[in-house]
């Protein structure tokens, strides 16, 4: 049998990822020495991790080349998808919010106002639950560039420390919701590997309950 295999995301939350994984007992000296490769055995060798971008844990997921995966609930809002959201990590901890220009107010008025973001399904629905029509704009990065330069009356974005907003005189009009770091498991795995999932399972909880 193959060794289970969990898609990680790149970036922000690898490190936080593998030091999890270390903490529950994994040896990850494979993937703190990785290079360029994105595959890598660790600990006894019946864990393989695997480092994508978060769309594509998600994909990698669902279909279920990959048994699990670690990827923020901002990416789980935005693509959708069938997979178990099995626990909330803990860690990865940033906010959805509408942002903007200070003192701007997106809701007087009666124009149509821009929104800019990269996440074009949750902002869709943000003000679909306020009944509110609106132009969305998709920006791939950088999105608090999208008012500062006259692209958008607002954005929703993340917001993590508050900087890159601050940095750009911008500020949180509104916040969406709070995001953090999931643990997913795809449907067909949860059956069909449950004892080594659900041993799995386990450490993870108890590791997200010891750090409180
Ligand atoms: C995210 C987000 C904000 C920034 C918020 O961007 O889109 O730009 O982080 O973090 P802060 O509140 O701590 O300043 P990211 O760095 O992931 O890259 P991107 O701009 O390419 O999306």
């Amino acid at each position: 049998m193959r060794p289970i295999r969990i898609a990680l995301t790149k970036g922000r939350l690898e490190e936080k990822t593998v030091e999890m994984l270390e903490r529950i007992g994994y040896d990850c000296t494979s993937v703190r020495e990785k290079g360029r490769k994105l595959i890598f055995p660790i600990g006894d060798g019946s864990l393989e991790l695997v480092l994508a971008k978060a769309a594509d844990v998600v994909t990698y997921v669902e279909t279920g080349v990959c048994d699990m995966g670690v990827v923020g609930k901002d990416t789980i809002m935005e693509k959708g998808g069938t997979f178990y959201e099995i626990a909330d990590l803990g860690f990865g901890k940033c906010r959805f919010a509408l942002a903007s220009v200070k003192g701007t107010d997106v809701y007087r008025g009666y124009h149509t106002r821009t929104i800019a973001s990269k996440y074009m399904n949750v902002a869709k629905s943000f003000f679909e639950s306020k009944n509110m029509d609106i132009n969305l704009v998709k920006i791939e990065g950088s999105v608090e560039l999208a008012p500062v330069l006259g692209l958008a009356d607002a954005i929703v974005d993340i917001v993590e420390t508050g900087t890159t907003l601050k940095e750009n005189g911008l500020e949180v009009l509104e916040d969406i919701c709070p995001v953090s770091a999931r643990l997913i498991v795809n449907i067909a795995s949860m059956k069909l590997r449950k004892a080594e999932i659900e041993e799995f399972i386990q450490k993870v909880e108890a590791d997200v309950k010891n750090r409180g």
